[in-house]
């Protein structure tokens, strides 16, 4: 395919992505329309790998136009799909790259479906100063630079050379944003306000700098997540600096920032006879069903889970509070559910508690949830139930 070709495919395609997420109703904004229409994701996206979709292990394969063809590359580049393009924070060597198992993304270009909802869920006209955290490959940036102007966004990424190549591919589309390479949550470290900030990776809390580089009026929009899973997108409103709240807008899940990943150790695994066992009305399942899973996310908020064979081969999920040694054990026991428990913190009551609540609450949906970001603290609660029950956020070092 020459240049000439290439540019012109990948101009039919960007068109059908954005016939592909009008229809879908992913984006309804012109001015989204046209720069998600306008700019080239292949500048940025030169290699990556996507997810096989095969039963089993998850397994990533390779996708380049030496691998696959110039015009399937440009498919999937042009598709409404996640391209990872690291994995466990270390460059792939692309001289000869395999499929990749048992590894976690850890820098990406984002389905872009889900980056025009958070684009869209900044509410700006054209003219908005953006603080974005996440630069990764420079995709979402490059939108930006292409509705407000390249002045107007500051982006952070926290991997140098993932923040070179997103340079180089601004670059090669004309936009010059202020690119900072550094920990986006101690902020941006500018010296205004941006009118907007938005995080394209997972945090535990919302970090303090984020409210003091936002105007106040200004929005925040991020994505929260726990050691379980992602708790979803959230965008607050900024009320002085000092304050900000907003509604949970629907499910996301994004890579979690680096330094907030679960510690990888698990410390001492509990032996068979460890803790007192008792029956639970509460088998793991309720760890991965979306709302219930959103409850018990809140519940433990520094929790990890994982299933193992016991000796004699049967399923067991266990959650490990690694910061205080608590564990809970679930087995199966007839029909029911058995939880063996141990350590200072009864983690599966917590979770049954948080249920029974939320059960009382006739069982909401996550987006009935909001945030409420203070000095003190960072609280979930239910929409309108300043008096009921709520859930505390992990606070966000600021250095
Ligand atoms: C899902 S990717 C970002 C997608 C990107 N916006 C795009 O359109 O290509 C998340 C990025 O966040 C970066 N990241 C993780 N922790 C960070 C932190 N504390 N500060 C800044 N960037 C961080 C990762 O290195 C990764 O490149």
């Amino acid at each position: 395919m020459t240049e000439l070709d290439l540019d012109k495919t990948a101009a039919g395609l960007r068109l059908e992505l954005v016939e592909l997420l009008t229809a879908e109703g992913q984006v309804t904004d012109p001015a989204w329309r046209a720069a998600v229409g306008g700019v080239p994701r292949h500048e940025f996206t030169p290699r990556f790998y996507v997810t096989s979709g095969a039963p089993g292990m998850t397994t990533y394969v390779p996708v380049t136009p030496e691998l696959v063809g110039t015009e399937a590359w440009l498919r999937k580049v042009y598709s409404d799909e996640t391209l990872i393009t690291q994995f466990d924070g270390r460059d792939t060597d692309w001289s000869d790259p395999q499929p990749i198992r048992g590894a976690s993304p850890t820098s990406s270009s984002t389905l872009p479906s889900l980056v025009v909802q958070m684009l869209e869920a900044l509410d700006t006209g054209d003219e908005a100063t953006v603080t974005e955290y996440g630069t990764g490959t420079g995709y979402s940036s490059a939108l930006m630079c292409h509705r407000f102007g390249a002045e107007k966004v500051t982006s952070v990424e926290t991997d140098p050379g993932v923040a070179a190549r997103a340079r180089a591919a601004l670059e090669r589309c004309g936009y010059a944003p202020r690119l900072i390479v550094g920990n986006g949550l101690v902020g941006a470290g500018r010296s205004d306000q941006a009118a907007r900030t938005i995080a394209t990776m997972g945090v535990r809390g919302v970090p303090w700098a984020w409210l003091r580089e936002t105007q106040p009026g200004g929005l925040i929009v991020a994505t929260l997540r726990g050691w379980l899973r992602s708790l979803g997108l959230v965008r607050l409103v900024v009320e002085d600096g000092r304050r900000a709240t907003g509604r949970f807008l629907a499910g996301s899940a994004f890579m979690m920032a680096r330094q907030q990943e679960a510690p990888t150790n698990l410390g001492m695994l509990p032996g068979d006879d460890d803790g007192k066992v008792r029956e639970t009305p509460h088998g793991p399942e309720v760890l991965r069903m979306p709302d219930s899973g959103f409850v018990a996310q809140l519940a433990v908020p520094n929790a990890r889970t994982f299933d193992m064979p016991a000796d004699d081969g049967a399923m067991r999920t266990y959650v490990l509070d690694t910061a205080n040694e608590s564990f809970a054990v679930l087995s199966r026991d007839g029909d029911g559910w058995t939880v063996r428990e141990g350590g200072p913190v009864s983690l599966w009551g917590e979770v049954e508690q948080s249920l029974a609540l939320w059960h009382a609450a006739d069982s909401p949906a996550a987006t009935e949830f909001e945030v409420s970001v203070e000095p003190d603290s960072q609280r979930v609660r239910l929409a309108n139930g300043e008096d009921g029950p709520s859930w505390r956020l992990p606070a966000v070092p600021s250095s």
